[in-house]
C-alpha cells in the first residue's frame, strides 16, 4: 500500500518504542498500545480515513476473549431476516471473512478499502477505546466490547501463539517463557488493562453507544446475553420469535461445539495466514487452572486486582 508521504511514514514507524510477542514477534507501542508491526499501517490508516455511519456496528476486543464467537452472534442476529440459521453464511465463511478487522485487514490491504455494502455495516477492531477514529465517538454508531477474564485470555493467547508459524517468531513449549512478559502486558493488542478499562469506562459514560459483554456471562447464560445484544444493536427478538424458539437457533448455530465442527473451520486457511481451526480451541472458563501453576496464577490475579482496582470491573 503506498501512502502519501511514504517517507514520512516510515520515518514515524522507526521512530516508535520496539517489543516483541512472547513469541518473538516484533510489536511496536503506539498510543499506549503494543501493535503487532506488521498491522501498524493499517492501524494508522483507519484512524486517519475511517468514517462511521450511525448505523455501523462495530465489535471490538482484545485477542482471545471471544472475538470470534460474537462476531457470529451479531452477524446472525442482524442478518436473521435475510438467512434462517440453516442457510446461513456462517457455514460456509468463517466469522472473521463476514466481519472483517479494520486493522489487519480492510485498513491493511488499502487506504480506502471498499466499505460500500448495505447497512448495518459489521466491523470489527482490536483498537481501545481511546485510540478509536474520532468519528466513531462522535457518530450515532454502536460498539460492542467483549471481555474475558485475563487468565484464560493469557492461556489463550499462548496457544495460539504456539501454532503461529512465522519466520520472525521463535517456537514456543511453555508459558513460563513468556511469562514476564504476561505480567508486564506486553502482548498483542495489550496491555490488558488499557483495553478493558477504556470500553468499560466508556460503557459506564454512555451506555447506548457501548455495550460490555463478558465472556464468561456469555457462557453462563447465552439466552439473556443474546436478548441484550439484539435490543442493544436495535434488533430485538419479537415475543413471536422467542416464542419460536429463534434465539436458541442462533445461540445453536453460534455455539462452539458447531462452529469448530464446520468443515470451513476445520480446514480452511484465514487471509492472514492462520488456520481457521486456531480460532476454535477448547472454549472453556477456568483453563487456566490447567496451564498456570498456583504461584503464577496468584502473582498475575494481583497485577489483574491492582490493575483494574477502582474501576468497578471484576472477575
Ligand atoms: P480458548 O483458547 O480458551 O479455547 P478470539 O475469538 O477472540 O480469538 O478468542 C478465541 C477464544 O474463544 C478461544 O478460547 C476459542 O476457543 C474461543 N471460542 C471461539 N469460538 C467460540 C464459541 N463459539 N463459543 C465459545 N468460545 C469460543
Amino acid at each position: 500500500m503506498e501512502t502519501a508521504n511514504e517517507d514520512s511514514f516510515q520515518e514515524f514507524v522507526l521512530n516508535l518504542p520496539r517489543g516483541k510477542d512472547w513469541d518473538g514477534a516484533p510489536l511496536l507501542l503506539y498510543n499506549d498500545t503494543w501493535y503487532p508491526a506488521y498491522c501498524i499501517r493499517g492501524v494508522v490508516s483507519f484512524q486517519q480515513n475511517f468514517r462511521a455511519q450511525a448505523t455501523d456496528i462495530i465489535v471490538a476486543s482484545l485477542p482471545k476473549s471471544g472475538t470470534t464467537w460474537l462476531k457470529a452472534l451479531i452477524f446472525s442476529v442482524v442478518n436473521r431476516d435475510r438467512y434462517s440459521p440453516k442457510e446461513s453464511p456462517l457455514i460456509t465463511t468463517p466469522p472473521h471473512e463476514l466481519v472483517p478487522f479494520f486493522e489487519n485487514d480492510l485498513y491493511l490491504k488499502s487506504q480506502n478499502p471498499n466499505l460500500d455494502f448495505p447497512p448495518p455495516r459489521i466491523l470489527a477492531c482490536h483498537a481501545h477505546y481511546t485510540s478509536l477514529p474520532q468519528s466513531i465517538g462522535d457518530s450515532n454508531c454502536k460498539i460492542v466490547y467483549i471481555c474475558r477474564n485475563p487468565l484464560d485470555q493469557v492461556v489463550s493467547y499462548f496457544h495460539f501463539l504456539r501454532n503461529r508459524v512465522s519466520g520472525s517468531t521463535k517456537p514456543l513449549s511453555s508459558i513460563d517463557e513468556c511469562f514476564e512478559s504476561i505480567c508486564s502486558g506486553v502482548q498483542s493488542h495489550g496491555p490488558f488493562w488499557n483495553s478493558m478499562l477504556s470500553y468499560w469506562k466508556a460503557s459506564l459514560e454512555r451506555p447506548n453507544k457501548v455495550l460490555f459483554l463478558k465472556y464468561e456471562d456469555l457462557k453462563e447464560d447465552i439466552i439473556l446475553n443474546l436478548k441484550r445484544l439484539a435490543e442493544f444493536s436495535g434488533f430485538p427478538f419479537t415475543e413471536e420469535e422467542e416464542k419460536d424458539g429463534v434465539i436458541e437457533e442462533i445461540s445453536r448455530l453460534c455455539s462452539f461445539d458447531n462452529l469448530k465442527d464446520l468443515e470451513v473451520n476445520r480446514n480452511g486457511v484465514h487471509s492472514s495466514g492462520f488456520s481457521n481451526s486456531a480460532f476454535f480451541r477448547k472454549g472453556e472458563v477456568g483453563d487456566w487452572g490447567n496451564h498456570l501453576t498456583p504461584s503464577m496464577a496468584e502473582r498475575f490475579w494481583k497485577i489483574v486486582e491492582e490493575k483494574l482496582d477502582g474501576s468497578g470491573l471484576t472477575f
